[in-house]
């Protein structure tokens, strides 16, 4: 197995090419910081370092509990989403076990299915998009978890109410269905699937959700699942005690009440990908249209290559041949002072 391969942080690409300035696009986080009711809560905070976050999740529970219109018992929460694929895999996979997943798509469901001796079954893509009518027909009796990236990372695409509801029905209720939307605030399909209501039908989908991407909150690492609440049970077994720190409990609750952060959020990455999008039709080149904070171009030549380019020039990115897709680029949408910037320097590289 390898150790996941994240995006280069800033202060190791400014050491190691001696840069001044660095933007990262690489990894989805958000370009506007968190909310400013987030910051609030958190300066408060630097004075009770010395005792332990609350096990329960008490507060934070309250407020998905009441934005999301379920029950307490049926959240869990950890460190970041990332974390809680693995409690996932750890509470419900035997050896041999089976999971399905996209041939392109987030890479820990892989890792976190490996890591207990379970079997990755893994579908090819149709059309750079998650194959779903695939994927359930490739359920058999050892398959305990179906894994749905909805938007899919790193394609960006998303399926759609219509599409998911013709192939429900086809999975049994042992399988449990995983609804990963840790781009969903980003989404402006009309056509997305609505998995809260979903759940009320289908038990068995578990939804993550995550504070790292809209929110801005990717370095406080907090996430959250809401599920049945006997499956529930059996994850909060599994989650250590004190996984959620402090700062990201009190944050998360902060951030989920500011909900015009999330507007703003919401708008400047509308802008961004529409100025991307525009500039990729006038360079001739091929993208994925996406509906989420990030966008995947086919630069038809080596990725790793321009990649480099990029990085002495001071943008991070991240080359497609490390996602499943050579000879593209995953941009993240930020600032529109950094999308220009990511833009003149990918015309220079290419040139
Ligand atoms: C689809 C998807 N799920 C989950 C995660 C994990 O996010 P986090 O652990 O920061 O909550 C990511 C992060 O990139 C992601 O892209």
């Amino acid at each position: 197995m390898d150790i996941y391969k994240a995006g280069k942080p800033i202060s190791e690409v400014k050491r190691e090419l001696q840069l001044k300035k660095v933007i990262k696009l690489a990894s989805n986080e958000n370009p506007l910081g968190c909310s400013p009711k987030v910051k609030e809560v958190l300066s408060d905070l630097v004075e009770h370092t010395n005792l332990y976050p609350d096990a329960s999740n008490h507060e934070l529970k309250g407020e998905i509990s009441k934005k999301f219109n379920v029950d307490m018992d049926e959240i869990f929460c950890g460190t970041g989403s990332d974390s809680l694929i693995k409690v996932i895999c750890n509470t419900l996979l035997n050896p041999g076990d089976e999971c399905i997943m996209g041939e392109v798509t987030f890479s820990r469901y892989m890792h976190s299915t490996q890591l207990m001796g379970g079997k990755s079954v893994i579908i090819p893509m149709k059309d750079n998009a998650l194959d779903i009518e695939k994927m359930v027909d490739s359920i058999t009796d050892k398959t305990k978890i179906i894994w749905f990236c909805n938007p899919n990372n790193p394609t960006g695409t998303i399926f759609t109410k219509d599409q998911f509801e013709k192939v429900i029905d086809k999975i049994p209720s042992n399988v449990v269905i995983i609804m990963d939307e840790a781009y969903i605030e980003y989404v402006t399909s009309k056509d997305f699937p609505d998995s809260l209501e979903l759940r009320k039908k289908y038990p068995n989908i578990v939804i993550l959700r995550t504070f790292s991407k809209a929110y801005g909150l990717a370095g406080l690492r907090c996430g959250f699942g809401i599920g049945d609440k006997e499956l529930v049970k059996y994850f909060n077994t599994v989650i250590g005690p004190f996984d959620v720190n402090l700062f990201a409990q009190r944050a998360a609750t902060a951030a989920l009440k500011d909900t015009k952060f999330i507007d703003e959020v919401r708008k400047v990455n509308i802008e961004g990908k529409k100025y991307i999008c525009k500039e990729f039709e006038a360079m001739g080149l091929k993208y994925v249209p996406t509906e989420t904070n990030f966008i995947m171009v086919n630069i038809e030549r080596e990725d790793k290559e321009v990649f480099d380019s990029l990085l002495r020039k001071g943008v991070i990115i991240r080359p497609g041949s490390l996602l499943g897709m050579p000879k593209w680029l995953r941009v993240t949408i930020g600032s529109m002072e950094q999308n220009k910037v990511f833009i003149e320097e990918l015309k220079n590289c290419l040139k």
